[in-house]
């Protein structure tokens, strides 16, 4: 599908939300190529080690997380695929507790690491602690202070930057052929990337400002025929942070390091939403690899014997397979079937893999 006739039906889709539902108009004359399937995008471009699947909640991040980091480990990579997600669920699809205790084998080259932002926070607020007691003295936080630590701690703020501190550290840090962020929610990855952006823009202008200012004091001090000024601790410190940050808000928007998956479903509003997140990101630069369409119900059930509510389900998938088709086009990597139960274990997590990568 050209762009432009992309954009088009884009715009139309904007204009109008029915289109979903117009069913015989004609999007497209002519079968398209193929898009590149999953497995070749990992052959083809060994440099995006950077891989998140994105999508609203429940579709299937976490499991193709999952699926995805088995497929790379078996293929001989060394692998980590670690949760950013409070409510974090690797520990559930591997079947093996590993919340807040770091990088866990599940098997050879395959690490599974979920984040424990909880304890990030009380370690802020010991060091919070530690600096005001070495400040002024003391030997114990008053009352009020205490208080006060708490309150700020109970921010979602807070959580949320713990966590984005934890990610940084993990891709700074480096040691594997593979990263899988297993994100949380559309809404949720979107905070993060625009936090990511925010936070470099605050920490630029606090540089600025503090480099200024050094350089004033470098006057000064040497108009008062003084040895120049000790290196400017809060100044190193804010160049540290914002090297990190660069860092890692420039992976998450390298198109050269960074694969970028959509899950979605055959719905009306899964696709709707879709549309609209794969804008939004398109605003943060976050590059797009393609989408993964999930649950596709087995179409061959069809004129068997089965109930009326689901020959309807199958009616209205079928119609939305073709929605899909039309809007997104060859960028569909792959259709992944509903499975016979939920995928948990290393069993399930193995056909899953095969089922994607083939
Ligand atoms: N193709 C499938 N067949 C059967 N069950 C599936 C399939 N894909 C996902 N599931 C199940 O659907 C549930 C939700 O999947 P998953 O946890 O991967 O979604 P998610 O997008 O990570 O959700 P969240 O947004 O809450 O993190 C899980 O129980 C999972 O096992
Ligand atoms: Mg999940």
């Amino acid at each position: 599908m050209s762009s432009k006739f992309r954009v088009r039906i884009h715009y139309e889709y904007q204009l109008n939300s029915s289109w979903l539902r117009t069913k015989d108009r004609k999007l497209r004359t002519e079968k398209e190529v193929i898009g590149i399937p999953l497995a070749d995008i990992f052959e083809k471009y060994p440099d995006r080690r950077y891989i998140m699947f994105g999508g609203k909640g429940g579709l299937g991040k976490t499991t193709f997380s999952a699926a995805t980091a088995y497929y790379l480990a078996k293929k001989g990579k060394r692998v980590l695929v670690f949760s950013v997600d409070p409510q974090a669920s690797l520990t559930d699809i591997f079947q093996k507790d590993i919340f807040g205790k770091g990088p866990t084998e599940i098997i050879p080259n395959l690490y599974a690491q979920e984040i424990d932002a909880d304890r990030r926070v009380k370690e802020y607020q010991q060091e919070i602690r530690q600096k005001i007691l070495d400040m002024y003295g003391m030997n114990k936080i008053p009352e009020e202070i205490e208080n006060y630590i708490q309150a700020a701690s109970a921010e979602p703020a807070m959580e949320e930057s713990a966590i984005f501190d934890e990610v940084v550290d993990i891709v700074v840090k480096g040691g594997y052929d593979y990263y899988i962020y297993d994100l949380v929610p559309l809404g949720h990855a979107l905070y993060y990337l625009s936090m990511a952006s925010v936070y470099d823009a605050w920490i630029d202008k606090i540089t600025g400002l503090r480099e200024q200012m050094r350089e004033y004091d470098q006057v000064a001090a040497v108009m008062r025929r003084e040895k120049e000024l000790d290196e400017d601790a809060i100044l190193k410190e804010l160049l540290y942070i914002k090297e990190r940050i660069h860092k890692s808000s420039s992976i998450l928007t390298d198109k050269e390091k960074t694969a970028f998956f959509f899950v979605l479903t055959a719905e009306e509003m899964i696709i709707k939403d879709t549309l609209k997140a794969a804008e939004l990101f398109a605003k943060f630069d976050v590059p797009l690899s393609g989408y993964i369409i999930n649950r596709v119900l087995p179409p061959d059930l069809k004129g068997k014997n089965i109930p009326e509510y689901l020959e309807n389900r199958l009616d209205m998938q079928d119609h939305y397979l073709k929605v899909i088709d039309a809007t997104f086009g060859n960028q569909i990597l792959a259709s992944v079937p509903e499975m016979e139960r939920d995928v948990t274990g290393l069993g399930m997590i193995e056909k899953m893999a095969k089922t994607m990568f083939g």
